[in-house]
């Protein structure tokens, strides 16, 4: 079965077709991300109006790309939480649109939900249960995928997520959104032994916390400045990549081993080499069987809602035509 997938949540226009949960025919993604660069962060205002301008041709293209129509299309997948509302109601309209002038079935999806499918494009054996850490812009969840609609959330940020950590401390070093690629490539030439950074404490077992290391390299960054010293940015990328690695690492292998599960990591903070090193190594050292997805699936994009949206399709679960969208939800 074919499902297209529609994914507006934040700066990605996205719209791809994929049978069956596993094989994508086309994935293609309009990102803003030049334009949002200009204001060192994604302006919600612009990001819905780029949508709505791309969202037909990307659709347009996605269809052509995998050679179909939309009489080939069993359904659409759209995702309709969490994300900016604006966004995501551009892409919520557009399906709602689309379904009702094609006659095809309308599918909800959650953009968490569709992370952990990311995997499923990339791995066509994968099956549930594992543990997944979600890691993106908006979100660090410690998740136990039961089956392929079943989660249980071990634990979260509890402040910001991963990604919004690398993009605030990016900003303090003055790199271009978004931050978390280029505090890594700083990073590959930096020592990160040279500054020290603080051990931040949670209370949960596989919670997470990262506002105590941007506040402690701002910290540094502010005091040198006041100083009149120069900081060393490739020093502070490489020390605070480090730490937030070795925090999320250490997090999954441990919920991991906990459950005696496979390790998975997911989202757009998991194209992070050294994270996927650390988790691999660690996972390795454990007898851990560690999964990533294809690097150009881990950020958003519509192939992974599809994919989602299928295994959604399955246990019966539609939209109709008053679908709303929502800024927050959990998995
Ligand atoms: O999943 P995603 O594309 O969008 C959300 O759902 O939020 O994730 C975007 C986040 C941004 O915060 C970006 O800085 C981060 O992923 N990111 C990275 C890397 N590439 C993107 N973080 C660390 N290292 C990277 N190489
Ligand atoms: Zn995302």
């Amino acid at each position: 079965m074919l499902i297209l997938g529609i994914e507006s949540s934040c700066d990605e226009t996205s719209a791809a077709v994929v049978r069956d949960g596993r094989q994508i025919l086309s994935n293609v993604v309009a990102t803003q991300i030049d334009e949002h660069r200009l204001y060192g962060g994604v302006v919600p205002e612009i990001a819905s109006r780029r949508h709505i301008e791309n969202i037909v041709p990307v659709t347009e293209q996605a269809l052509a790309e995998a050679g179909v129509s939309m009489d080939d299309i069993g359904a659409v997948a759209v995702t309709y939480t969490p994300g900016l509302i604006g966004a995501l109601l551009a892409g919520v309209s557009f399906a709602k649109g689309l379904c009702y002038a094609s006659g095809k079935e309308l599918v909800p999806v959650h953009h968490l939900r569709g992370h952990v499918a990311s995997l499923y494009l990339t791995y066509p054996d994968l099956e549930p249960p594992f543990i997944a850490l979600a890691v993106s812009g908006g979100h660090t969840h410690m998740i136990r995928v039961d089956g392929y609609t079943s989660f249980e959330v071990l634990g979260r940020a509890v402040d910001d997520a991963a990604g919004e950590a690398f993009d605030k401390v990016a900003r303090t070093l003055g790199l271009p959104y978004p931050g978390g690629p280029e505090i890594s490539r700083l990073a590959l030439d930096g020592d990160p032994s040279r500054y020290k950074l603080p051990d931040p404490h949670t209370s949960g077992e596989f919670d997470v916390s990262f506002s105590g290391l941007k506040t402690a390299c701002l910290n540094i960054v502010n005091t040198a400045s006041m100083k009149g010293e120069q900081i060393n940015r490739a020093d502070l990328a490489a020390a605070f990549e480090q730490k937030v690695t070795d925090i999320l690492s250490r997090r999954l292998i441990g919920a991991a081993e906990e459950y005696g599960l496979p390790a998975c990591i997911c989202g757009g903070v998991s194209v992070n080499g050294e994270l996927q090193r650390k988790c691999r190594l660690a996972a390795e050292k454990k007898g851990i069987p560690f999964y990533a997805p294809d690097r150009k699936l881990c950020g958003d994009n519509g192939a992974m809602i599809a994919a989602a949206g299928y295994f959604e399709y399955l246990t019966g679960s539609r939209a109709g035509l008053d679908l709303n969208a929502y800024a927050t939800s959990e998995i």
